[in-house]
């Protein structure tokens, strides 16, 4: 008797259902949460996505039914820095930072740099303050490890640039007095939703280099005191600047919450990471716009970038503007406007 081979047959179970939609510039890709096993699994999928388009994501949105990937589908590109003969003049109030992002300090005023030694934040810092300069912004520096913004003050002027406890003392209170003088002014001449450039005035730029190890300088009870006096300051410039024009740039390599509390961080409107950071020192720029899956960070000068405002919900990858060394001397840029 000849007995039959039951077949063998193969049940589909459960499955991840995904959509897809493509805009001009760039492709999203819906997982669709069902509940089932693989809701979760399928909002963890970043690189692999990444890796099956050969796309840069640009971000991720978890949403209580669906996730929603976003992949470049150009590259954005880098800004290139080079020279130009003559100074450049930008009328306008905002900066292009390159890889597809404009800032507009009007909009989100300040801004945040971290990143380790050698990541980048010193060539970074120096191509915002020209393209400060080219908007005819006044620029203040407070370098208190004094190393290279320090050594401007014989461009910028010795009166903007500290590097001393005193002295940065000194320049936050210009830099207040400042802000207040214009407030009075624009009080005085009231002019419904106006803000400091309706009144003919230019942004001030605050850079201040190392805020940590600013702080760590407060030692006893008088350098304290300094300390305290310069944050007080700070804090003011935080709060009240944006009308006034005031700005704020701070850069530190960690960004402790004993070096500025999350409330102030969070009045920051451009926060940047450079050069890989922990996962920890991500939460500390970025606070809940840390993005859930970090991408590699490899490239000199790049990181992950948030700005309030942008629509963005988490940090995106970029990467700063490339300054050729061989062929970009700061200085001689520096002294086009100065
Ligand atoms: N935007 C950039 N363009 C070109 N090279 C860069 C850039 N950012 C960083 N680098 C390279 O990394 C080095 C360290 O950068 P730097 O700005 O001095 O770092 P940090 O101030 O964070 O210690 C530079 O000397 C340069 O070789
Ligand atoms: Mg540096």
């Amino acid at each position: 008797m000849k007995i039959k081979k039951e077949r063998k047959r193969k049940y589909i179970s459960h499955s991840a259902l995904f959509s897809y939609q493509e805009a001009s510039d760039k492709i999203i890709i819906y997982a669709i949460k069902t509940g089932d096993s693989y809701s979760d699994r399928i909002t963890k999928m970043d690189v692999e996505l990444s890796a099956l388009l050969n796309l840069p994501l640009e971000e991720k949105i978890d949403r209580p039914a669906v996730c929603e990937y976003h992949y470049f589908l150009k590259r954005p590109k880098r800004l290139n820095v080079i020279s130009n003969t003559l100074a450049e003049v930008n009328e306008s109030l905002n900066i292009n930072l390159g890889y597809g992002v404009i800032y507009e300090p009007v909009k989100t005023p300040h801004i945040l740099i971290a990143g380790g030694t050698g990541s980048g934040k010193s060539i970074f810092i120096s191509y915002l303050l020209l393209e400060f300069l080219k908007q005819n912004s006044s620029v203040y520096i407070i370098d208190p490890k004094n190393s290279d913004l320090g050594s401007l003050s014989h461009y910028i002027g010795e009166e903007r640039v500290a590097t001393t406890a005193n002295n940065i003392a000194r320049v936050v209170r210009l830099a207040v007095t400042e802000m207040k003088e214009r407030y009075d002014y624009m009080n005085k001449n009231f002019k419904y939703g106006s803000n400091f450039s309706d009144h003919g005035y230019k942004p001030i730029w605050v850079i201040f280099d190392e805020m940590g190890a600013f702080q760590a300088s407060g030692t006893d009870k008088q350098s304290k005191a300094v300390v305290g006096e310069v944050m007080d300051g700070i804090k003011q410039i935080i709060l009240l600047g944006r009308q006034a024009g005031v700005f704020i740039l701070i850069a530190a390599q960690q960004m402790r919450s004993e070096i500025l509390s999350t409330d102030l961080r969070d009045n920051l409107g451009l926060r940047i990471s450079l050069g890989s950071n922990s996962a920890e020192g991500y939460r500390m720029v970025f606070g809940s716009a840390t993005p859930e899956t970090i991408p590699p960070i490899e490239v000199k000068g790049s990181g992950l970038l948030y700005m309030q405002g942008s629509g963005k919900e988490s940090a995106q990858y970029w990467e700063s503007p490339f300054v050729d060394m061989q062929n970009f001397d700061f200085i001689t840029e520096l002294k086009k406007y100065c």
